[in-house]
């Protein structure tokens, strides 16, 4: 990844973090590698300005990130309802739609941006999209139960036509296992589509746990820009 793409990422991570975290909030915290630089921003804030903030993890990657930031670490039992969850995208549409799920934690991500008052999107300039598909080519993640994602594939299929595979780890013989021990499809469209429903049906389908489809979460996606604005 390119010098610039990294500085866009850390633009838009410290704008959301200075924009929408205040003191006594519970804040989710999202992953990925933009989320890195907004974790490294409210840990700096923390210490300088003395912030009391609880962090609620999307991730085992993003729990690591809190206790790697020395930021205290919670979960939605003791805080069920956030005031805000931070994170990224692989991408967003003109009306704030997002796939999500590049890293494989999209269950977690949503669960927890559906816990918060208000879901921040952060993102650099590549991720800017008008209609899905547009920029990212890997497909919309689909996470479902082992057993199931065989006719769950075949079902996304000759419905909505396109493919649907299972996401294959890259170090171990084998499927990328979720988090939650599920396994993953990476569902690549061949035309557009009405996302809400198609989020919807693909959610009612037996052994599907969530869909990488962000339909109406997002409050506000900021966006690192090549000239270093936001
Ligand atoms: C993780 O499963 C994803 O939803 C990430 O939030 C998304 O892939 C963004 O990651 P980057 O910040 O690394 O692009």
């Amino acid at each position: 990844v390119s010098k610039m793409v990294e500085e866009a990422k850390k633009l838009a991570g410290y704008a959301a973090v200075d924009n929408h975290v205040k003191d006594n909030q519970a804040v989710g915290i999202g992953s990925g590698s933009t989320i890195v630089h907004a974790v490294k921003r409210l840990a700096e804030r923390v210490k300088e300005e003395n912030l009391n903030v609880v962090c609620v993890p999307t991730s085992f990657q993003a729990r690591q990130l809190i206790l790697e930031n020395c930021l205290p670490l919670s979960d939605l039992d003791r805080h069920p309802e956030l005031d805000v969850a931070i994170d990224g995208a692989d991408e967003v549409d003109s009306e704030l739609n997002l796939i999500k799920g590049g890293g494989g934690c999209l269950t977690q991500e949503k669960i927890v941006a559906s816990c918060a008052k208000s879901f921040i999107v952060i993102a650099d300039y590549r991720k800017d999209s008008s209609a899905l598909g547009e920029q990212w080519k890997k497909g919309i993640p689909v996470e479902v139960i082992p057993m199931a994602y065989v006719p769950v594939s075949r079902a996304i299929q000759s419905q909505f036509g396109g493919s649907a595979d299972l996401r294959m780890a890259v170090s171990k013989a084998g499927p990328v296992v979720t988090d939650n021990g599920n396994f993953l499809l990476d569902w690549r469209f061949d035309q557009e589509h009405n996302w809400s429903a198609v989020n919807t049906t693909i959610k009612m389908m037996p052994g599907v746990v969530d869909t990488g489809l962000f339909i109406n979460l997002a409050e506000r996606v900021y966006f690192g820009m090549e000239d270093g604005t936001v």
